[in-house]
């Protein structure tokens, strides 16, 4: 059985094959129509979302089948109490496959580990946010012809921005992709990213607090917002929340063909006279999203077809029980019975939930 977690569970073949079925369903989409004819998508939000969790039940009812699910926590039997663990195994007596999204980090991880049907992370926290990568990757290989050779700005906050963690997490395995950080220092790259990702791959990258100067130079400006709900102190989120805002003239610096991605909602970062210019690319992104989540659906249940057996993961560097992780927003604060997992970072200990520093 095959669950999607993190952006490192594919490969870039299988990446590269997603891009490939979603452009074919692009261009047919009848021949796909009746592929889940008789599946289900059970979609559990215990999160906010508007594209996500839509554009998963719009991917598996274009693919022939239906959908299923919640869409805050107040309407499930979490309100009483339910763990993951229990949702993930009842939920598997109803549905094909899961889509879960969680503000707990390491939520869908702990389903993936306990139900019988293939779970996909749908945003845990400010931890990871695969699918959003794929619809950002599409929209790139789109848009841009390759995902090769590109300079890449990401920018606002990319300490909580999930989708920033996940789309590096991808970039890092193509070919001489350069990065550019571009944040306040309080809202800069947590440091897993930079050990796991940009220097285990050796990625050339720079951190810098000014979006003008970084504009001329980038093929792919993702901007990002400043995410409110995850800041402990909200005076310091009233000081940050403006930092940066692309208007029409501040785009002026930026050259012809570089493309503007957002994975919205945004709330005040883009102001809305950019969305009429060529480069703002971020509403073909949402559409995007859509067909790489039937691509990656039609993956997964093809997978599930010939291994039914329960999702594991690979424990060759992991101890139990050995540290107990003190990120607050972790599952393993909450979920009953859940082992403390540590896994082995190259001589660094991180929760296997969270990815946090133990
Ligand atoms: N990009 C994204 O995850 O949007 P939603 O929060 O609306 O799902």
């Amino acid at each position: 059985m095959r669950s999607v977690i993190d952006i490192v569970d594919l490969s870039v073949e299988e990446i590269n094959g997603l891009l490939s079925t979603a452009k074919d369903i692009i261009k047919h989409p009848k021949k796909y129509s009746k592929k889940c004819k008789g599946k289900k998508i059970a979609t559990l939000f215990f999160e906010p979302s508007t594209r996500t969790r839509l554009s998963f039940e719009a991917a598996m009812i274009e693919l022939g089948g239906s959908a299923i699910g919640f869409s805050s926590p107040s309407s499930s039997s979490a309100s009483k109490g339910e763990s993951i663990s229990d949702t993930a195994k009842v939920v598997s007596k109803y549905a094909d496959i899961i889509a879960m999204r969680h503000y707990h980090e390491g939520a869908p991880l702990v389903a993936s580990l306990n139900g019988d049907i293939p779970v996909i992370n749908a945003g845990d926290g400010g931890h990871c946010h695969p699918t959003q990568t794929l619809a950002d990757l599409l929209t790139i290989s789109r848009e841009k012809g390759s995902i090769d050779n590109l300079t890449v700005g990401f920018c606002g906050d990319l300490k909580y921005g999930r989708t920033v963690h996940s789309l590096i997490g991808a970039l890092a395995r193509y070919k001489n992709v350069k990065i550019v950080l571009i944040s306040p220092k309080e809202l800069a790259i947590p440091s897993y990213v930079k050990e796991d990702v940009l220097d285990k791959y050796n990625m050339e990258y720079i951190e810098t607090a000014n979006l003008e100067e970084a504009l001329p130079t980038l093929d792919v400006l993702y901007m990002t917002r400043i995410q409110a709900e995850r800041f402990t102190d909200k005076a310091e989120y009233e000081r940050l929340k403006d930092s940066y805002v692309l208007t029409r003239e501040k785009l002026n610096k930026a050259k012809e063909d570089t493309i503007v991605l957002h994975p919205l909602p945004r709330v005040n970062e883009i102001s809305v006279d950019v969305d009429d210019d060529k480069r703002a690319c971020y509403f073909e992104q949402v559409e995007n999203g859509k067909f790489m989540r039937m691509a990656l659906i039609l993956m997964l249940l093809d997978i599930a077809k010939k291994d039914k057996s329960k999702y594991k993961i690979d424990d060759s560097k992991i101890v139990y029980n050995k540290f107990k992780c003190k990120n607050p927003v972790c599952i393993c604060q909450t979920e009953q019975e859940l082992k403390g997992m540590a896994k082995d970072c190259d001589g660094v200990w991180r929760c296997v939930y969270c990815d946090k520093n133990l």
